[in-house]
């Protein structure tokens, strides 16, 4: 009959060789099949407490202790390993799963304003301050807003100036922003003070400084009392105010149809040798005043039409027109 000593023994025994066994698993399964050899209801710790019934009864207290402690410290360490095995199993896969939030996204390349538009703002923000409205009129347009308002009748030899992209027999794409001038003052009561940005068509040859599509703005102020001398002052104001120090304007004789006297207008860049043309101008016709219902023995105006690329390329030292049409990025990351 076993005594409270075999206990002891055994006890001893299986302590030794669950705690072997346990240091020797070293993941989840290997402990779980520790846990079920030792701990499991007919596993090797139950067995010993079936002799208890069998011991003195005086022993039976002490033996009972023994198994139980042996039972309890068998299930903490268990436990423990089970607890550990997670944690290590859980960190390695966030350390696997890793994401960094700091880390820099894949850079997308912002776009910027195309260097022509950069520079049409700059021009209207400067005749918005002297006191202009932004006026916009079709580019595709009528003969008789494009020539017959503007004073050139059908047989003028004076058409043969701008060679025209038509697209039926009575409408053109405009080849300049003239025709917002009468399309404004037809329908708008004296004073006016507006300026036209917008894009113009030619048969023009390509050159350095032409292109078959190019942008004006087109100025026109109405109003009692106005002379040359305004449009000078105000031509002076305007290119100091774009261009800044260094640069000579010079104006001389010209013809248009719907301004008299007619003027056009040259940049000299600092340094450079040539001037380029920017534009044409000159005080309103009395015809064409009379044309859209204005008493011209009251009224006097001006107009220009002015070429944005050519103050582009003045301001930016462009040599050549297509740079702004041509899509290259090495000439568009400039600006
Ligand atoms: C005109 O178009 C007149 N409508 C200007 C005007 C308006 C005169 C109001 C009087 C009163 P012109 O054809 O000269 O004029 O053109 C004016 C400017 O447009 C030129 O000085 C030039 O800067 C620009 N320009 C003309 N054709 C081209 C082209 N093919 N490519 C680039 N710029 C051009």
């Amino acid at each position: 009959m076993p005594g409270l000593d075999d206990v002891r023994e055994d006890v001893e025994r299986v302590r030794r060789e669950f705690d072997s066994a346990l240091s020797a698993a070293n993941d989840g399964p290997g402990i779980e099949s520790v846990r079920v050899e030792f701990l499991s209801r007919k596993g090797r710790i139950a067995q010993p407490f079936k002799v208890l019934g069998g011991l003195a009864p005086d022993d039976r207290g002490e033996a009972g202790r023994l198994l139980n402690e042996l039972k309890d410290r068998a299930e903490g360490d268990v436990g423990k390993r089970i607890a550990a095995s997670a944690a290590a199993t859980r960190n390695a896969r966030l350390e696997q799963e890793r994401l960094d939030v700091t880390m820099p996204g894949p850079a997308r390349p912002l776009g910027h304003l195309h260097p022509l538009t950069v520079v049409q703002r700059e021009i209207e923000a400067i005749f918005l301050r002297m006191g202009f409205d932004v006026a916009t009129g079709p580019e595709i347009e009528t003969e008789y807003y494009n020539f017959e308002a503007l004073n050139i009748p059908a047989d003028h030899p004076a058409r043969a100036d701008w060679d025209t992209f038509y697209v039926s027999d009575t409408t053109l794409l405009r080849p300049h922003t003239s025709p917002v001038q009468i399309r404004v003052m037809e329908s708008t009561p004296p004073p006016i003070r507006i300026i036209c940005p917008g894009r113009c068509y030619r048969r023009d040859a390509q050159d350095a400084t032409h292109s078959p599509v190019f942008h004006q703005i087109e100025l026109l102020w109405v109003e009692e009392g106005l002379s040359l001398a305004h449009l000078k002052y105000v031509l002076e104001l305007f290119t100091r105010e774009f261009f800044g120090p260094g640069y000579e304007m010079r104006f001389s004789g010209d013809f248009f149809p719907f301004t008299e006297p007619s003027v056009q207008v040259h940049i000299k860049a600092p340094g450079a040798e040539r001037w380029l043309e920017i534009m044409g101008a000159g005080m309103v016709d009395p015809a064409v005043l009379e044309g859209v219902g204005y008493d011209p023995e009251r009224l006097s105006g001006f107009a220009f039409g002015l070429g944005l690329e050519r103050m582009a390329m003045l301001k930016y030292g462009i040599d050549d027109i297509r740079a702004f049409l041509s899509n290259d990025l090495r000439f568009l990351r400039q600006f």
